[in-house]
């Protein structure tokens, strides 16, 4: 199903490398920090694989114009805390400062370049990868190095430079262990198969949720977050202005796909009870009928819907969660993220279920949570990670297939 060259397939032993990571994390921009990130402590072994070269890291942290759009200094410093060798950085993705410093770079040491999308064409998409090949980053850094090795599944579906551009690419250790549980969940999953579904990019999750509904490997979705609004307002449920105004574009390109997709597959659709919204500093439980009345963002998935959730988990054989069922970063929203994390600890640990939690957000929660290593696997991947169980070739599977060494 994936096709790759692996970078154990080569003699890398003295080898000047550069590794593509997806080290994007969540950060806590008042106190200009990375709060835990599943996605750095992922890249700790990958590069402890690589000792024995002189490594550089490439990466990006969200997108131009976003708060938490910052420098990599930040990711550097989290690198050296965890790592036990020389991690340098350079404040520059190809210009001379950094050709310098990767020239100097000596075995055994690891150097950490600037924020990829500081880069204005990396922040486009390139369908004909030989395009990608010929920008001026790519023409500048190719020729510096031995290998490159692309390692960013959870940036796999974006066709930009530094993901699809280099002339030849080597899978790296994290994404060959993202396909190994892919390939399990896509072609042989254990039932029944359960889908946690919230966050943001409701659009994309509810895609991802028809698909497998559609090919009847899916036997139930767990909708929260956007996505439980995106489904309701479609239905005719009211949420509210404040909730609305989030989905709006969304639910009017896909109001009548939505109406359709539910009234079909109404018994596999388990949307929320009721939800959580924040007074005076606390968490107040409203119903569904109150969601207009009320007229707040929701927060938190409530008490029954918390109870309902982890009944369907908890009967499960295979669980993807994807996107926190709430604001998990406020305290007031934070608990029914944090227990359908220790509900699927406790699927994997009691009933033996293959439990995958995706996403950058939902990730950070497990660790916040204490539960991250009790799941089967913390998958890098958000948007990505539901593409390729969507049944599509995200651009970083062919290029690792057309670009083999
Ligand atoms: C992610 O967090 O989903 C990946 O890092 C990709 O980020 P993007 O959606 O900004 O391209």
């Amino acid at each position: 199903m994936f096709e790759y060259t692996s970078y154990k397939d080569v003699d890398l032993k003295g080898k000047k490398v550069l590794i593509r990571p997806d080290i994007n994390s969540n950060i806590d921009v008042e106190n200009n920090r990375i709060r835990e990130s599943p996605r750095i402590h992922a890249l700790i072994p990958a590069l402890n694989e690589l000792k024995d070269c002189a490594v550089v890291v490439m990466g990006h942290q969200s997108r131009p114009g976003k708060k938490d759009f910052t420098s990599f200094e930040l990711h550097a410093e989290e690198i050296r805390k965890l790592l036990d060798r020389p991690v340098k950085y350079v404040d520059d993705i190809f210009g001379e400062k950094a050709v310098n410093a990767i020239k100097e770079l000596k075995v055994g040491e690891v150097l950490v370049l600037d924020n990829v999308r500081k880069w204005e064409t990396e922040n486009k998409s390139f369908k004909d990868f030989s395009e990608a090949e010929k920008t001026e980053m790519i023409q500048t850094l190719a020729p510096l190095f031995d290998y490159i090795i692309a390692d960013a599944f959870g940036a796999a579906h974006r066709a930009q430079p530094s993901i699809i551009g280099w002339p030849k690419m080597l899978a790296g250790p994290t994404i060959i262990k993202e396909f190994e549980v892919m390939s399990k969940i896509l072609e042989n999953p254990e039932r029944p198969m359960t889908m946690l579904i919230g966050g943001a990019k409701a659009i994309d999750k509810y895609k991802a949720m028809k698909y497998n509904f559609e090919n009847g490997k899916l036997d139930h979705a767990l909708c929260s977050g956007l996505t439980a609004i995106l489904i309701m307002e479609a239905i005719g449920i009211k949420t509210g202005e404040p909730n609305r105004k989030s989905i709006a574009k969304d639910l009017e390109k896909a109001r009548d796909d939505i109406k359709a997709t539910y009234e079909k597959f109404k018994d596999k659709i388990i949307l929320p009870k009721d939800l959580v919204i924040e007074e005076n500093g606390n968490r107040k439980v409203i119903g569904l009928d109150e969601l207009e009345k009320y007229n707040a963002v929701t927060g938190d998935i409530g008490p029954e819907t918390i109870k309902t959730f982890e009944e369907y988990i908890m009967n499960s054989k295979t669980i993807i969660a994807n996107g926190p069922p709430g604001i998990f970063e406020k305290e007031v929203f934070r608990e029914g993220t944090f227990k359908m994390a220790k509900v699927m600890a406790r699927a994997t640990q009691e009933k033996g279920a293959l439990t995958v939690i995706g996403g950058g957000e939902m990730g950070t929660a497990a660790e916040m949570s204490g539960d991250a290593d009790k799941v089967s696997f913390i998958s890098t991947g958000g948007g990505a990670m539901l593409e390729i169980l969507s049944g599509n070739e995200v651009p970083l599977v062919k290029a690792l297939r057309e670009k083999r060494p």
